[in-house]
């Protein structure tokens, strides 16, 4: 008996070494080690046997039993290792094929001028500050001079959250805020770009766009410092030619407020279509801050004085790329903002 079961292990052992497909190793795994195999089949006669034969009997199936099913594993495992190797040798990759097309994002043309004018302020010994753009009424109107029932709080109607806050009309409130955190002492001088929002919507306004906002504030701080770091703005955005000249103007933050106007770079003064035949370009607002604005947030007026501008963002994109419609900034049309990358 013990004979044969040697015997069928040797033919088992000896079937696996042919073995070329996983139909073949599931036939010889029927064969050898199901229910209906022979060597199954020969538990049935461990009960004619007794004591330490019947014992050694059934070692004997259990070791062969062991060892095929242990073989048969093995080979599984080196038919598919088979298998993935041809299919890896079948699969070359040919590195000589040019590549799929991807598209390279570019700058949105807003971030592009976000950059540059930090680039020219960093360069004057600005520093960047930003603000929040939910905003208290308190911070964006009563700390700037604009108490409830102000007319001017009709120009600057935005999004109110609740009574109290509103999505921030300006950045002018993030001078309030840099002069708070100074405890009334100077000097400050800080740009701080960012978002704002109106309920507004045309050509050239949309209900949310983008300021820089400019504040210095030192002990002897005049409309000639702020008429030089204007001019100086503008050479470096619009070209070394440029001249600036300020028109008186009115913020309720600012006195004396004035708008400042550059000579148009596209006609040089001349007088074309882009200045309308003025020759000059409105880009921004400015003035010396009001001493109510500094009383407000703690700067002494007998000891500091200061100036402050809100340059748009857009607004010099436009110019500065020839763009006419303020409403392209945010319809995310790839034809649009491709055409603003740098290389
Ligand atoms: N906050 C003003 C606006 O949104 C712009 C502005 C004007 C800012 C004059 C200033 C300033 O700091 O001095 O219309």
């Amino acid at each position: 008996m013990n004979e044969r079961l040697h015997q069928i292990h040797e033919l088992a052992l000896e079937e696996l070494s042919k073995v070329s497909s996983m139909e073949e190793l599931q036939n010889i795994r029927n064969t050898y080690l199901s229910k209906k195999s022979e060597l199954m089949q020969s538990m049935s006669k461990m009960k004619d046997l007794q004591g330490e034969e019947r014992a050694k009997f059934g070692q004997l199936i259990n070791s062969i039993k062991m060892d095929i099913t242990q073989k048969v594993e093995e080979t599984r495992l080196s038919l598919e290792e088979k298998k993935l190797q041809e299919k890896l040798a079948k699969e070359v990759v040919d590195f000589t094929l040019p590549s799929s097309d991807y598209t390279k994002g570019s700058k949105h043309p807003f971030n592009l001028i976000v950059d540059e004018v930090s680039r020219i302020f960093i360069g004057m010994g600005y520093d960047i500050v930003e603000g929040p753009e939910v905003e208290l009424d308190h911070f964006n109107f009563e700390l700037l001079n604009v108490p409830k029932g102000h007319p001017a709080r009709d120009m600057q109607d935005s999004f109110y959250i609740d009574e109290t806050h509103l999505m921030r009309s300006q950045t002018s409130p993030v001078q309030a805020h840099v002069m708070l955190s100074k405890n009334g002492v100077g000097p400050i001088k800080i740009i701080s770009p960012g978002k704002v929002y109106r309920r507004d919507d045309d050509a050239t306004h949309s209900h949310q766009f983008g300021q820089i906002e400019g504040l210095v504030i030192d002990s002897n701080v005049n409309m000639g410092n702020l008429l030089s770091t204007l001019e100086l703005f503008a050479r470096s955005m619009f070209g070394e030619k440029r001249q600036v000249r300020m028109r008186s103007s009115y913020f309720p933050f600012t006195e004396p407020s004035v708008e400042a106007d550059i000579s148009c770079f596209e006609c040089g003064g001349k007088g074309c279509k882009l200045c309308k035949g003025t020759g000059w370009i409105e880009v921004l607002g400015a003035g010396m801050v009001h001493p109510n604005v500094l009383e407000m947030c703690g700067f002494d007026t007998k000891v500091y004085q200061g100036f402050a501008f809100g340059i748009g963002i857009e607004r010099v994109a436009m110019l500065k790329y020839g763009i006419d419609d303020i409403r392209k900034f945010y319809q995310n049309d790839k034809r649009f903002l491709s055409q603003f990358t740098k290389e």
